[in-house]
C-alpha cells in the first residue's frame, strides 16, 4: 500500500483525535516498518489494518466507522490534489465509471507498484448503478466512505446500498439509486 495512504491516515487521526492519539496508536501497533512512512514509500497493507485496529481499541470507535470516516477525509484530499478527475467527470455516475477506467489507471502510472482494487460499474436501470468492489485487501469500508463523500461532493440525490459477500467472483456490491 502506498505511503500516501498512511501519511493521510496519520493526518486524519491527528485532525480528529489529536497528536497524543497518533503517538499512542503508533506506540501500541506492532509495525514492521516502525511507522516512519513517506508518501512515496510502499508498505504492507496489514500495517494499515494494525493501525486502525489499535485506534479502534484506544478510541472505542468500531473499525468500519473509522475507515468510512477516513474515506471521507481521503476524498477531500483527492479533490484538492487531483481536481481534474472530478471536473472531467462532470457527474457522479460518470465519476464512478471513471475510477477503474481512468483514475486508478493514472494512479498506476504515478505509482507503478500501487495495490489498487478493481471496480466494475454498470447501469442496471434508469438512474440505478451497480458497482462491484474487488480487492484482496478487503477495504470495502474505505471504498464506502469514498463513495459517500463523492455523492455529497456532486450534490446528487443518490442513495447508497451495500451488499457484502456477493458470490462468484467474490465482491462487495454497492447499488446507487438516484431519487426521481
Ligand atoms: C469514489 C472514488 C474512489 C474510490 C471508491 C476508491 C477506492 C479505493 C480503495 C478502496 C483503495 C484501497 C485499496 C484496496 O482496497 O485494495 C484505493 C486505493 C487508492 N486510490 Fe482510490 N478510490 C477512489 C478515487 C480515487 C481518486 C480520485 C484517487 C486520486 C488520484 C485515488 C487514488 C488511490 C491511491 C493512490 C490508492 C492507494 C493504492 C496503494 O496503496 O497502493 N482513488 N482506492
Amino acid at each position: 500500500m502506498k505511503g500516501v495512504v498512511f501519511t493521510e491516515f496519520t493526518d486524519f487521526v491527528e485532525r480528529q483525535m489529536g497528536i497524543d492519539m497518533v503517538d499512542r496508536m503508533f506506540d501500541e501497533s506492532q509495525l514492521a516498518s516502525g511507522g516512519a512512512y513517506t508518501s512515496v514509500g510502499t508498505y504492507d497493507h496489514r500495517e494499515m489494518v494494525a493501525l486502525v485496529t489499535t485506534l479502534s481499541r484506544l478510541s472505542g470507535t468500531p473499525v468500519p466507522v473509522l475507515l468510512k470516516a477516513f474515506g471521507g477525509h481521503l476524498l477531500g484530499r483527492f479533490l484538492i490534489g487531483y481536481p481534474a478527475f472530478f471536473q472531467q467527470a462532470g457527474s457522479l455516475y460518470a465519476f464512478i465509471e471513471s475510477i477503474d477506467r481512468h483514475i486508478h489507471v493514472e494512479v498506476r502510472k504515478l505509482y507503478p507498484d500501487a495495490e489498487l482494487p478493481s471496480f466494475s460499474a454498470r447501469t442496471i436501470a434508469p438512474g440505478v448503478m451497480e458497482l462491484d468492489y474487488r480487492s484482496s485487501r478487503g477495504f470495502a469500508d474505505l471504498a464506502e466512505g469514498l463513495l459517500v463523500a463523492a455523492i455529497a461532493h456532486y450534490r446528487e440525490p443518490v442513495s447508497l446500498q451495500r451488499q457484502d459477500n456477493v458470490p462468484e467472483p467474490a465482491a462487495t456490491r454497492f447499488t446507487l439509486s438516484k431519487a426521481v
